[in-house]
């Protein structure tokens, strides 16, 4: 998505260590108008899918998700990041390894707002090594419901999230593919 990517250029920032910020229009401040942009691109690229629900995780992914979600008429279902699974079965969980953030999360979707009549499109700001994603994948099987494939607004190329999720099958589509960055001229490299 060529607006995304010029935005990328103009206001992302790169950092030591191969992190991207994009706090400005992203994931701290919002740029509500290219959310729409997002949400509109994402409704094009799947728009032949009979998406009931939206499933994104908390918290980056939630304002993304809910745009878009405007788009599809489907109302969305955030997985929520928690230190205590409560065991009385009302809910899915899995744990997810955060690689940046270095733990490991239980999440959680309740078994009320997910089911095996649902057909899922999961939406996420970042695609890194993929440990949020498998989570998400997981709940929706535990869930029983169908996966009509997976929306992404910034890949890290390469990083192997996307390798793993593509060698499972799914459909990814992911808005801008980060190929590269140099921290010390700023440069971001797309594919
Ligand atoms: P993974 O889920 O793809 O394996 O990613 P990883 O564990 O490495 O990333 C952990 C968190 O950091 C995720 O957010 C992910 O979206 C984010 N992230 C990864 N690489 C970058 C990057 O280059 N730039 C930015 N801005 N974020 C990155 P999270 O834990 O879900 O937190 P939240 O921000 O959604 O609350
Ligand atoms: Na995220
Ligand atoms: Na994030």
């Amino acid at each position: 998505m060529e607006l995304l990517k010029e935005r990328i250029r103009r206001d992302g920032i790169v950092k030591e260590g191969n992190v991207l910020k994009v706090d400005s229009f992203l994931n701290h401040q919002m740029d509500i108008e290219l959310l729409n942009e997002i949400g509109r691109e994402f409704k094009r690229l799947f728009s032949h899918c009979p998406v009931t629900k939206i499933l994104t995780i908390e918290a980056s992914g939630i304002g993304i998700a809910c745009i878009a979600a405007q788009y599809f008429g489907v109302p969305v279902v955030f997985a929520k990041k928690t230190q205590s699974v409560n065991i009385d079965g009302e809910v899915y969980s899995t744990k997810i390894q955060s690689f940046t953030h270095k733990k490991v999360y239980d999440v959680i979707v309740s078994k009320k707002f997910l089911g095996p009549e649902d057909h899922v499109l999961i939406i996420d700001d970042f695609l890194a090594n993929g440990c949020a994603l498998e989570g998400l994948t997981e709940l929706v099987a535990s869930a029983g419901a169908v996966i009509e494939g997976i929306g992404i607004v910034i890949e890290k190329g390469f990083q192997q999230g996307g390798d793993l999720i593509r060698g499972k099958g799914l459909r990814l589509e992911s808005l801008a593919i980060v190929d590269g960055m140099d921290a010390a001229t700023g440069e971001v490299i797309f594919r």
